[in-house]
């Protein structure tokens, strides 16, 4: 049986990637989890106690690191500061989580010859014009937009240098949007459903133009797992399920499912630096893996989605204040 460490294992895809992990093998898992704002002890529930830990401990401790990853044979490593929004806002803690917390991961994992697989971001690549037929490859040339993404491209640099110098057995993943539940409710398509749910109204940065290409993170998490048991050391996949939307097309779609006019939304201060469009071209994971999403309707997911929230409003009411109101002091 194997060990396996997930880093942000409480976060919303990381989460996600523990409950999948205990349903499609006979893996243990640790998750190690600074439980920042971003983390839910409830999106553990429910898992085997005999195959599933928590140690609540910071990436960036190699006190806390070392040890751990020592006693694994494989690491995971979500953890991250994962919003755009917060890194324009104050990006020190993207520098300290996504470089130093990477680093200290890359250095334990060197010491001990523990397999490791990266999760990132396309984001590292920047953005598409809206009117071009392109997607991102892993031949894109990097070129980030905002700290969070200068940090994450950042961390995919460490892992390659450290496969390169130090035979790292690593492999690394960019993937695009995700969406489902356990997202907290500073993201896009949560925001808007909790905003809908609790009486407010949908803010779209600048004319929602910008297109985003989501996928279920059900459908991440095979494509880890995939990469995880039969990626080649050293490669980078790109994970994607063609799911190309404009804010503006979902914004219509989730005002559709909650039963309001298609119309009925504030525009608000866009984002400084927002990128235009994100695609991602996935046919190496498609071709050498065999890997498929399982979840590319697009409109059933987001409407489970909506369901999901509506049911778990206790989950997300106690965020909502605080998020709402950073918000609205930028005018968004
Ligand atoms: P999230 O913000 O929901 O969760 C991040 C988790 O990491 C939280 O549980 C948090 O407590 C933990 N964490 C933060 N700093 C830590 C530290 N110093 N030590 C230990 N744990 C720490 O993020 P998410 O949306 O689930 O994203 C997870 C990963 O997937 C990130 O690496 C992100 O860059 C990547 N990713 C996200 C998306 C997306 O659409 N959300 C898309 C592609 C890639
Ligand atoms: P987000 O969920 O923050 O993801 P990312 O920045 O990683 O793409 O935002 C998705 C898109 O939605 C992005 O183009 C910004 C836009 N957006 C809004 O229009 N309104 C909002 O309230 C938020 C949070 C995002």
């Amino acid at each position: 049986m194997q060990q396996i460490l997930v880093t942000g294992g409480a976060g919303f895809i990381g989460s996600n990637f523990v409950h999948h992990l205990v349903r499609h093998t006979d893996a243990s898992v640790t998750v190690l989890d600074k439980m920042t704002y971003a983390a839910s002890r409830e999106a553990l529930d429910g898992l085997p106690s005999d195959r599933v830990s928590l140690v609540v401990g910071d990436i960036a401790d190699p006190a806390v690191v070392d040890p751990l990853v020592a006693e694994h044979d494989a690491v995971v490593h979500y953890a991250a500061e994962s919003h755009n929004d917060n890194s324009l806002a104050d990006p020190s803690p993207f520098i300290r989580t996504n470089l130093i917390g990477t680093f200290t991961l890359l250095e334990a994992a060197r010491r001990h010859d523990v397999r490791f697989h990266h999760v990132s971001t396309d984001e590292v690549y920047g953005d598409l014009e809206l009117d071009d037929p392109a997607k991102f490859t892993p031949s894109t040339p990097y070129n980030p937009s905002s700290p969070y993404s200068a940090s994450k491209a950042g961390s995919d640099h460490l892992v390659r240098a450290w496969v390169r110098s130090f035979g790292v057995r690593a492999t690394i993943s960019n993937c695009s949007n995700n969406y489902g539940p356990w997202q907290h409710v500073e993201k896009f398509i949560p925001r808007q459903i909790t905003n809908l749910l609790a009486g407010g109204r949908v803010k779209l940065y600048g004319a929602g133009a910008n297109v985003r290409d989501w996928i279920h993170t059900e459908d991440h998490s095979s494509a880890v797992l995939a990469i995880l048991e039969r990626g080649a050391i050293g490669e980078t996949y790109l994970i994607g399920a063609d799911g190309e939307k404009s804010n503006l097309e979902v914004v219509r779609m989730l005002l559709g499912l909650l039963g309001h006019a298609e119309d009925d939304f504030d525009q608000v201060t866009d984002r400084a630096g927002h990128d235009l469009r994100y695609a991602i071209d996935a046919s190496k994971l498609r071709d050498e893996l065999g890997w498929r999403p399982q979840y590319g309707d697009f409109a059933a997911g987001l409407s489970a989605t909506v369901d999901w929230y509506r049911a778990n409003e206790a989950w997300w009411r106690p965020k909502k204040g605080a998020t709402e109101a950073a918000y609205a002091a930028k005018g968004q």
